[in-house]
């Protein structure tokens, strides 16, 4: 059976101060701040508005004393003029990147699922008009698999000569969103196999010989231990190792990063399964480090960075079945070193593993970077606003810091305590997979201290979404499920090359 997706991504388009015709429009959006008296920004918007409308805008704020102008607080207005049926007052806050960001959230939401043509001025400042329009375009998206369904999608026509910026937030929003619908997909539709499929098509959906694609599986992953320990618990059609590169012509001695994304298509734990049962439901999502990883180095083709990217999705279903994995097991990762598995639901860093001793020994990255929904325990220390980063290179962290600020993925930098590692010794095997010894908690922390066995010499970041990847409200920017954390991050610093 074959389920179907409506495109339901808003159009979105820049409007200059020449050539504007307010009688084009079904609602118009303007700005309001804070202070002892809330008032409206004055723009030649207002100015325009007025004229067309007969409306003072001014005395219709007066009439709404509770007012604030918090970021998202909104009047709605209702006129007749021309087609025109609503003027949106928004409440932008300090008008920073976050309250900004909110207020657009908030008044995309208003358009969801409508035909509205909406003309938007919530900021006059340059430098703040990608990430809101993002946050504009992104409030409006939706998964549906229902029988019937609405085609109705909203335009935004973002008011200033700002066409470089509308450009680059709809690179960056299409890439979000594509992301989201594969972490939305459920997991009888998605294997391993079907990731694949759907990341061939989306480099060949792109038209640009920078980018390339391989997919192995059988024979061709033999040396990777843990992703087929991990995977072959569903054999048909198992497990897959994604390779996706943009490689420009004459890139050779650019600087190489390799991304690697943790690609489990459903988590039920394994043998030791996951408990309480109700906790799996938003296993679905397990595979939104390669969903990010995927949907930012297929968007280089338009960003057009001045640095090589090699992507890794780490393929497989972490399922319950005769052919799982047991605790106890010792596997062998590619490289060599070897594993005793203690809990199969810690099946994450297995996967990983092998990626980053791959990259390490065979890609020669100058950054190695992975992207994981690895522990809960990453979400009980930083909530969900916050990836935890680990990495022993200030540089690159900071880097990573502010390009997710500017965009709204924000990171945490965690430590990498070594004095943890100890947790991580083995009576039989090189390393135990999971930290059981010593009861130090930070499960976050020895997860990474794990993943750092197998990195080498490299400059690596290890990037743990478990809290970020995954909304369990309807609010803001999300809806209920997959985020697609990381994809603005990973585009954002990879155009600072
Ligand atoms: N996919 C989970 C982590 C997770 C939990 C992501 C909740 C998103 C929301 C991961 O595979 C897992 O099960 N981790 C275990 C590790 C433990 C067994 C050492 C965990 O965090 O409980
Ligand atoms: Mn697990
Ligand atoms: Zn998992």
């Amino acid at each position: 059976m074959s389920h179907k997706l409506l495109d339901l991504y808003p159009k979105i388009s820049s409007q200059s101060e020449k050539n504007l015709d307010l009688s084009k429009f079904t609602a118009l959006a303007l700005p309001v701040i804070p202070g002892d008296k809330v008032e409206l920004v004055k723009s030649k918007l207002l100015k325009e508005i007025t004229e067309f409308t007969k409306l003072n805008l001014n005395i219709e704020l007066a009439n709404w004393p509770d007012f604030t102008a918090k970021p998202g607080e909104i009047i709605e207005v209702p006129i007749s003029a021309g087609s025109l049926t609503r003027i949106y007052l928004v409440g932008i806050g300090d008008e920073g990147f976050d309250d900004l960001r909110k207020a657009s959230s908030a008044l995309g939401r208003k358009f969801k699922s409508t035909n509205s043509k909406v003309l938007v001025n919530l900021t006059n400042k340059k430098e703040l008009i990608t990430s809101s329009t993002i946050s504009l375009l992104l409030s409006n998206y939706l998964y549906s698999l229902k029988s019937e369904q609405k085609n109705d999608k909203p335009s935004f026509a973002i008011y200033g000569n700002f066409e470089q910026e509308v450009e680059r937030a709809d690179v960056l929003a299409s890439a979000v969103w594509k992301a989201r619908d594969l972490v939305h997909t459920p997991s009888n539709i998605k294997n391993p196999d079907w990731l694949a499929k759907q990341a061939a098509s989306m480099v060949s959906n792109a038209k640009n010989s920078d980018l390339s694609i391989s997919v192995k599986s059988g024979r061709a992953i033999k040396d990777f231990g843990g992703l087929l320990a991990v995977g072959n618990s569903s054999p048909t059609p198992g497990p897959r190792l994604i390779q996706v590169s943009y490689a420009p012509k004459g890139s050779s001695n650019w600087p190489h990063v390799v991304l690697i994304g943790k690609g489990i298509t459903f988590d039920t734990g394994g043998v030791s399964l996951k408990r309480p049962y109700e906790s799996m439901i938003g296993m679905k999502s397990d595979m939104a480090g390669a969903a990010a990883v995927l949907c930012a180095t297929v968007a280089l083709a338009r960003t057009k960075p001045k640095v090589r990217v090699t992507t890794l999705l780490m393929a497989a279903e972490n399922a319950l079945s005769g052919t799982s994995q047991r605790p106890s097991d010792v596997i062998k990762h590619f490289g060599g070193t070897t594993v005793e598995v203690i809990n199969t639901d810690a099946e994450g860093r297995l996967v990983l593993a092998d990626g980053l001793a791959y990259a390490d020994s065979e890609l020669d990255p100058d950054y190695l970077i992975d992207l994981a929904t690895l522990t809960g325990a990453a979400t009980l220390g930083l909530g969900r606003q916050h990836a935890a980063m680990y990495t022993r290179n200030t540089t690159v962290a900071k880097k990573l810091a502010e390009a997710g600020n500017r965009v709204g993925d924000r990171v945490w930098q965690m430590p990498l305590v070594d004095d943890y590692s100890v947790a991580l010794a083995s009576d039989v095997a090189d390393f135990n997979h999971t930290a059981d010894k010593f009861d130090f908690s930070a499960g976050s922390v020895t997860a990474a201290l794990f993943l750092e066995k197998f990195v080498g010499d490299r400059t690596w970041v290890h990037l743990d979404i478990a809290g970020t990847g995954r909304s369990e409200v309807d609010a803001g920017e999300n809806i209920k499920g997959g985020t697609g954390y990381g994809v603005r991050l990973l585009i954002e610093w990879l155009d600072s090359f």
